[in-house]
């Protein structure tokens, strides 16, 4: 539940069955800051110290011994205080009945003061949170050292709509990918969510419809050999794709009669902004002019553009069908235009909406990460 029951608060309690369920949790999750064993609270100082005073010492006692190094630091929230402010707070927390030595690099256990004040006008963020203080011990915090790993800065393979790297493995936390699991993109373009999913273990297939961004690539960097989305899973090491599949979402090729194969269905559909949606078949204009000679041979499967809430549509209809397992989920990264209500992705007796989160792209354009859990075979 939010901190103070505001819906909004960045901070949660979450009860979970162990410290090393934490640390799981913070080795995986990139929105997750750190994981705190909370042993007081207050919206004043006083109220914070009666806390921490209340709280049982047998709690403390396993981590205040005087074998444990330890260090307290002070983070905060919506505003900024000096360094000299902070130390003044960290000794006003002499009462506490540590024994260990303080140790500044690499101590055993971490201590966190969190100050939360958005109250002023000038204010870092745009949250209304009441002042609040908060003291207890770090059990985990994120590793977001994957993000660095993966950027796009050094990526071989990129194309202009190619997925930053934290919202490709947020998709993949979203749709709980794990090792072993079959895992389809069904708008792969240069595969970023593709290479995401391979870091957590998953057998990974993309289809696109354009086979030039699928089979071909591009020249890679200074003229060098040609890098396409294999190119990417050498350079990290990943296993390749099991399968990249030319083809249109919106009359797809596969057999009907396939079976919850998939456990993960990850997909950036097309935005119109930079790449619009496209289907198979000449384009109008094209269509209809007769060639005298015959036809010669085509080089790439014909595309025309398609209207992006189509191709948005057809993300859903698609993986909707029975090659989705029961238990599975699915995420996709849908543009709409603000500040106009969320996308019209409803529930169905076989889809559970989890979630619609909105990232703001632009005054005009944000994205929402939509997930289902498919709970029923269809
Ligand atoms: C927003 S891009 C996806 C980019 C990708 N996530 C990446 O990291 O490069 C959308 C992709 O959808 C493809 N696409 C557009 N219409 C399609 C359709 N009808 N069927 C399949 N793919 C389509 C485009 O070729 C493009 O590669």
């Amino acid at each position: 539940m939010p901190a103070g029951d505001l819906e909004h608060s960045p901070f949660w309690y979450v009860t979970l069955p162990s410290e090393e369920a934490a640390r799981s949790i913070g080795q995986r999750a990139l929105l997750t800051k750190m994981l705190i064993e909370v042993w007081g609270e207050g919206s004043t100082w006083e109220e914070l110290e009666a806390a921490l005073r209340a709280y049982p010492e047998a709690a403390m006692a396993p981590w205040t011994g005087p074998d444990q190094s330890f260090k307290v630091v002070v983070d905060t929230f919506g505003s900024k205080l000096s360094m000299d402010q902070q130390l003044d707070m960290i000794e006003k927390l002499e009462f506490l009945p540590f024994k260990g030595k303080v140790k500044l690099r690499s101590p055993d256990l971490q201590f966190v003061l969190l100050v939360v004040d958005c109250e002023d006008n000038d204010s870092l963020v745009d949250v209304a949170l009441p002042r609040r203080y908060y003291f207890g011990r770090q059990v985990a915090a994120a590793d977001r050292s994957v993000l660095e790993s993966y950027s796009l800065k050094r990526r071989l393979y990129l194309g202009p709509t190619s997925m930053d790297a934290e919202i490709a493995f947020i998709m993949c936390n979203q749709a709980k990918v794990r090792r072993g699991q079959l895992m389809l993109d069904p708008y792969a373009g240069t595969g970023s969510i593709l290479v995401a999913a391979a870091h957590y273990g998953a057998k990974v297939m993309g289809t696109d419809i354009d086979i030039k961004v699928l089979r071909e690539g591009k020249p890679g960097p200074g003229g060098t050999d040609r890098v396409c989305i294999g190119s990417n899973f050498t350079q990290y090491g990943l296993p390749q794709p099991v399968g990249l599949i030319r083809l249109d979402t919106h009359k797809h090729p596969l057999r009907p009669d396939l079976q919850e194969v998939l456990h993960a269905i990850i997909g950036d559909p097309p935005y119109g902004v930079r790449a619009g949606g496209k289907k198979s078949g000449a384009k109008p204009e094209l269509a209809d002019k007769r060639n005298p000679s015959p036809t010669p041979p085509r080089t790439y499967p014909p595309r025309s553009p398609t209207r992006l809430v189509s191709a948005c549509a057809t993300c859903w209809t698609y993986p909707r069908g029975c090659w989705w397992w029961a238990g599975g989920w699915s995420t996709s990264c849908l543009p709409r235009p603000r500040p106009t209500a969320r996308p019209r992705c409803r529930a169905t007796p076989a889809l559970r909406l989890v979630a619609n989160s909105e990232q703001i792209l632009t005054m005009r354009y944000s994205r929402r990460l939509v997930t289902m859990e498919k709970v029923v075979p269809l």
